[in-house]
């Protein structure tokens, strides 16, 4: 039997607070050491951070698909976190919540964008050299895995000021 492809659409809403149990149930589908319901909602609440959740419109039930949460202090913004669903993956949702960050940090003048990434992690890796995002550090060892060795961090900068978002 032939499946039929239905193109769903997606919402993006800032993050609240209140979003915090959800965010922390996606969080830890990927994440070695998760973060709990309490950090997210600590972080949340901070004046320097701001976030992004992706919805699928029509289907309040399955809830948050996706999320991203960074920090914006002294003109340079930071990528905390960013995760997509196992089920919603490659529909460029990671895209768009990067895209929305970018777009609020363009507007609040921000002049960099950091973040850290395992170098394992080939996927968020090309993601973020598909938005122009470059390495400029390692952090030798800096994650720990079960059963293998562990890997370095690699801190990626994107400047703000030259290239506009799409
Ligand atoms: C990284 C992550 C957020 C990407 O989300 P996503 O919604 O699947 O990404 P998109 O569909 O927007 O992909 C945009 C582009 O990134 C690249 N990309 C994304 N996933 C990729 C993969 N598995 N392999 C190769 N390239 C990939 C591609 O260039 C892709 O464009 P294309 O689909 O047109 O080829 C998602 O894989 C995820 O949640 N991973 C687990 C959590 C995580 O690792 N977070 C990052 C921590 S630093």
């Amino acid at each position: 039997m032939k499946i039929p492809f239905l193109r769903r659409d997606h919402a993006i809403l800032d993050l609240e607070a209140d979003d915090c149990h959800a965010i922390a149930r996606l969080h830890e589908e990927d994440f070695g050491r998760p973060w709990s319901a309490e950090e997210f909602e600590s972080l949340l609440t901070q004046d320097t951070v701001f976030g992004f959740a992706v919805r699928e419109v029509g289907n309040p039930r399955l809830g948050l698909v996706g999320f991203v949460l960074a920090r914006l202090a002294a003109g340079e913004g930071e990528i905390l976190t960013i995760a997509v669903a196992r089920t919603r993956r490659r529909l460029g949702l990671g895209r768009t919540l990067m895209d929305a960050v970018l777009r609020r940090l363009h507007s609040d003048r921000a002049e960099e964008l950091f973040l850290e990434v395992d170098e394992t992690n080939a996927a968020a890796i090309a993601l973020y050299k598909r938005l122009g995002f470059n390495e400029v550090a390692r952090r030798p060892g800096y994650y720990e895995h079960e059963g293998r060795k562990r890997s370095d961090a690699i801190v990626m900068r994107r400047e703000l000021r030259r290239a506009k978002p799409a």
